[in-house]
């Protein structure tokens, strides 16, 4: 008998309505706390879904009621004909379909991401010094990211800059950045590194945590205040008087969000994650290659979410027996 495809809910009653896709492993920065110099062993073209695999698979989410998709990488513009893809995900009755992207390939597609329909775009910037800009991401853009950034102010997309927070590396950089807030209408997210730098590399102790992150802003901007938050919201946020933006922090290593996670993300090759920190739990791909009916792959959904980690930290203790992070994350997509 044939079932009727509905809502997605995890073991702990939360509701899933965000489907996080990454449509490439491949990205043109090489940036340290994301994958090492010499890059990372990308996956064969034909082991990442296709373009009509993805369509197939967003036609379907939709119907187990996703609301919100996010694009990502990788760097999603590095992959052939990715307008054409956006343009088609924008036509297929989402509430919301954004990117988070590097910005450096973007800067003349900014209109055209207007016209299709994408409701809003979060950049990756850590530095607004061209040196360190280099020295974190191993290539000379930031002029070609900030050319990106003012044509998403003058076409008026919501814009949000995401920036890691890197002990010894670009702290000088944070009030400099929480400044284009005031500035500009974007909102300026500051996010706690997170091991996921396909080297095994691991600290012991987080130096720059939410708490130190605020701390710091707070020096600079005595009258900042807590802004209540969206709901679902990964940041915490703050405003300031005279800011046209908000500022975040996002407690991405502390997890302090994991309670009201509404999301799922698909990697490149297909593989399901329930939890950003989880190992990948089933390959939706190997399911659609196998001419897996709409309805098994629901099933097939909805068992991998009601064994789901209740929080990034159970996740992370079922992972691997408990080994290390070796992933880089241009292969999960953020
Ligand atoms: P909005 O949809 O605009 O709220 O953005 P987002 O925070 O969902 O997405 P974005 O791609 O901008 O991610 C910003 C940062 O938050 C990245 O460093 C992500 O890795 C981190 N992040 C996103 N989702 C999760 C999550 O489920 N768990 C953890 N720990 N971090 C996450
Ligand atoms: N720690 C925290 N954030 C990271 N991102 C990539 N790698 C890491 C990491 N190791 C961020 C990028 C991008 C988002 C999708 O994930 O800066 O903004």
């Amino acid at each position: 008998m044939k079932k009727n495809i509905s809502f997605l809910y995890d073991n702990h009653g939360r509701r899933i309505n965000y489907v996080r896709l990454a449509v490439t492993d491949r990205c043109n920065l090489r940036s340290f706390y994301c994958m090492p110099e010499l890059g990372i062993q990308y996956e064969a073209r034909d082991e990442l879904l296709s373009y009509e695999e993805m369509e197939q698979l967003l036609q379907l989410l939709r119907r187990m009621g996703i609301t919100k998709v996010r694009i990502t990488g990788g760097e999603p513009f590095v992959r052939r004909n990715m307008m054409t893809f956006l343009q088609k995900v924008c036509q297929m009755g989402f509430d919301q379909v954004n990117i988070t992207t590097n910005g450096t390939l973007t800067s003349n597609l900014v209109t055209e991401l207007k016209e299709i329909g994408i409701s809003s775009v979060n950049l990756s910037i850590d530095s607004l010094d061209s040196e360190r800009f280099f020295s974190i991401t191993r290539r000379d853009v930031l002029p070609k990211v900030m050319e990106t950034f003012h044509a998403l102010m003058e076409t008026g997309i919501p814009t949000k800059i995401n920036a890691v927070v890197m002990d010894g590396q670009n702290i000088d950089d944070l009030i400099p950045m929480a400044e284009l807030a005031r500035q500009y209408p974007v909102d300026v997210r500051f996010i706690e590194e997170m091991p996921f730098n396909g080297a095994g590399s691991h600290y012991q102790v987080l130096n720059w945590n939410h708490q130190q992150i605020v701390e710091h802003l707070r020096t600079a901007f005595p009258l900042m205040e807590r802004f209540p938050d969206p709901p679902y919201s990964t940041s915490m946020n703050y405003s300031i008087p005279g800011f046209k933006g908000k500022l975040g922090i996002i407690a991405a290593y502390s997890r302090t969000f994991c309670g009201s996670c509404n999301r799922i993300r698909v990697t490149p090759k297909g593989l399901l994650k329930t939890c950003l920190y989880d190992n990948g739990v089933f390959n939706v791909r190997d399911l659609i290659r196998a001419g897996a009916s709409d309805e098994q792959i629901w099933d097939t959904f909805l068992e991998a979410l009601g064994n789901r980690a209740k929080d990034g930290w159970e996740a992370e203790k079922n992972r691997n027996g408990g080994l290390p992070i070796t992933e880089s994350m241009s292969t999960i997509g953020g």
